[in-house]
């Protein structure tokens, strides 16, 4: 869970990779460092704790670094505490080897006790720098550079994406890989590496996917792949089409406030090429009718917000087909001999494509024999490659760690995906049918009438923001939508809240509501509208200070109950919740922003979970 780059070309790489690090920034911001092999063979390394900011002001203060290869990282520490020390790139101890890297060495200790004995002197805490010194012990025993890599490798167990420079051999430096991303980029005379995309598309769009075992070696002519048995091999070359500026601020105060502002066109994007004449179209599946009509059972394995999705779709989807769907957290999922087969049908939801859990959760249903189709936000990344079938959401990079127009990509692509079975399956009627097509063209333009008032969230976050616990509650999709707006909220705020059912809280929680408690009662969900209203009143007799999102056909019914009201437009009910979570995410940036919390980079957090 941190960000690579790495750069071999004719020009200076310092600044190209400080300006890759910038955009990788939020991968992982404990600390930062940066490793330049210079022509004459010298390894010039800085490094420090904090943000990339400090790291900056560093090497602006000291002569600039001379060389045109160098790798850069930016840290979320597993393996001791961030400090300086323990910042990459990590140095062998005769200084001609630095390493960085992405993921968790899992037999670092053993490793480590071998190399002491040996007489090897570590300088840090962490699992990574065995890395380094086990290359230079191999290195120096008399084994070429890449000789000592295969050797490296076939020692470590654990993830990893490694950049590694070697005095030795100025001109290039190599890379590996095993469970944690990395591509390659090829530009005109220079080559990269990068944890994502967002790190070079400014120098290049034309780029590969290094898959586990392999080892790359890259110069300013180009990229040598090589598989596990050192064997050379074509990679397939893919095109970026995502725009430079997508991955930019453009004007806002936050790429998170951005990203809440994009989605009524991130969801056009990934409705309308799905919609043709009145009917749910995916060209990309390729799940036949007889294998819908076999399922006995679905599974939607997933992780935090893509979990939450994954929560309404179950809803959703159980409705619509009238068939079992579980929800599962993939880091439960895996270690759990799931009742996974041939019959059921694994959907696998993740934005970066890239989270370990939910990587090593669609490997056991695969296992198993499950068919894998996931929904993935990043375009070639891991969890999209290993799936059977891949639903794109076409939502564009996302930045800010607390996601926002993935979630609403996301949620609406499950919807449209349950509409389409259900329909395979004979189980919608005609109308019902069409009234949810016709609520899908319009739910882009009703988001963007949600967004066009943010006042009344700046209002209601100015009289909460000094609350230190707030309760969510709702009732069926409501209650799936209250997990997404309490996580919106703790993360990005600090501010300890909980999500219930609201039919649950009087079996324990409502002991702790008491004079000014919080709850952000969601009442979107029309069927059971009433039993909201009820569980409202339940907490405002015991002092509840209450912020009601309802509809706009409820607000009159509301007002008289609750006394802050925010209401969403109406639409089809199963598709309320993606209007209704934007209140939410509007409500915890607001108060976010009045704490002085550090939004886009929350701490403690990092955008894609690349480790256990
Ligand atoms: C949500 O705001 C979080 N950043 C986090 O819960 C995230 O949804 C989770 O880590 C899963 O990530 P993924 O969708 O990239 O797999
Ligand atoms: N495990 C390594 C460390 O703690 C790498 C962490 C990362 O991926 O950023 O330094």
């Amino acid at each position: 869970m941190c960000g690579i780059v790495g750069f071999v070309g004719s020009e200076p790489a310092a600044p190209i990779l400080l300006d890759g690090l910038e955009r990788l920034e939020y991968r992982g911001y404990d600390s930062a460092g940066v490793a330049v092999l210079s022509p004459e063979g010298r390894l010039q390394i800085e490094k420090c704790k904090g943000r990339l900011a400090v790291l900056r002001q560093k090497l602006e203060e000291q002569p600039p670094m001379t060389g045109c290869a160098g790798i850069g990282h930016t840290r979320w520490a597993t393996h001791g505490e961030p400090n300086d020390i323990n910042s990459h790139p990590h140095v062998s101890e005769n200084g001609r080897v630095a390493i960085v890297h992405n993921g968790i060495i899992e037999n670092y200790v053993e490793i480590k006790e071998f190399l002491l004995h040996k007489g090897v002197r570590f300088r840090s805490d962490t699992d990574s720098e065995v890395v380094a010194q086990l290359l230079e012990y191999y290195f120096t025993a008399g084994a070429d550079i890449m000789d000592a890599v295969y050797q490296v490798l076939e020692r470590i167990d654990g993830s990893y994406a490694l950049g590694i420079l070697c005095a030795d051999a100025p001109d290039r430096f190599i890379a590996a890989r095993k469970d944690a991303p990395l591509l390659l980029g090829y530009g005109d005379g220079c080559s990269f590496i990068a944890s994502d995309v967002t790190a070079i598309i400014r120098h290049t769009r034309d780029v590969s996917y290094m898959e586990d075992g392999e080892v790359a070696v890259l110069t300013k002519d180009g990229i040598a792949v090589y598989d596990r048995l050192r064997r050379p091999i074509e990679k397939e070359h893919h095109l970026v089409d995502w725009d430079v500026s997508a991955a930019e601020k453009g004007g806002y105060a936050h790429f998170m406030l951005k990203e809440i502002m994009e989605q009524p066109e991130a969801v056009r994007q990934t409705v309308a090429p799905r919609l043709q004449g009145g009917r749910v179209v995916f060209e990309e599946l390729s799940l036949s009718p007889a294998y819908i009509k076999g399922l006995s059972r679905i599974f939607i394995i997933a992780c935090g917000s893509s979990y939450h999705v994954g929560m309404l779709g179950k809803y959703n989807l159980e409705k619509l087909m009238r068939i079992p769907v579980e929800v599962c957290l993939a880091s439960e999922f895996r270690y759990s001999d799931p009742l996974i087969g041939p019959d059921t049908l694994a959907i696998v939801i993740s934005q970066s494509g890239e989270t370990l859990d939910t990587m090593a959760a669609l490997r056991e249903a695969k296992k198993r024999g499950s068919h894998i189709l996931s929904i993935v936000n990043v375009v070639g990344s891991s969890i999209a490659r290993e799936s059977d079938d891949v639903l794109y959401t076409w939502a564009g990079p996302e930045i800010a760690v607390a996601t926002t127009k993935a979630y609403s990509t996301q949620l609406v692509l499950l919807d449209m995906l349950g509409l389409y079975m259900a329909d395979i399956l004979g189980r919608v009627p005609a109308e019902e049918y069409a009234a949810i097509v016709t609520a899908l063209e319009a739910l882009p333009d009703k988001m963007g009438a949600v967004l066009s008032d943010v006042e009344s969230y700046q209002y209601l976050a100015s009289q909460y923001f000094n609350h230190d616990c707030v309760f969510y509650i709702g009732r069926n999709l409501d209650y799936a939508l209250g997990l997404e707006g309490s996580l919106k909220l703790k993360e990005i705020s600090y501010i300890h809240s909980e999500s219930y059912a609201a039919g649950e809280l009087k079996h324990g929680t409502i002991s702790l509501i008491e004079t000014g408690t919080l709850v952000v009662a969601l009442a979107t969900y029309a069927p059971l509208f009433d039993k909201a209203v009820s569980n409202i009143v339940e907490v405002k007799a015991r002092g509840a200070d209450v912020v009601a999102l309802t509809t706009e056909s409820q607000r009159d019914r509301m007002e008289k109950i609750a006394p802050n009201v925010l209401t969403i437009p109406d639409t089809h009910p199963i598709l309320q919740p993606s209007l209704g979570v934007i209140p939410l995410q509007l409500f915890a940036y607001y108060i976010a922003l009045q704490r002085g919390c550090d939004i886009d980079k929350p701490k403690n957090l990092a955008k894609s979970v690349t480790v256990e």
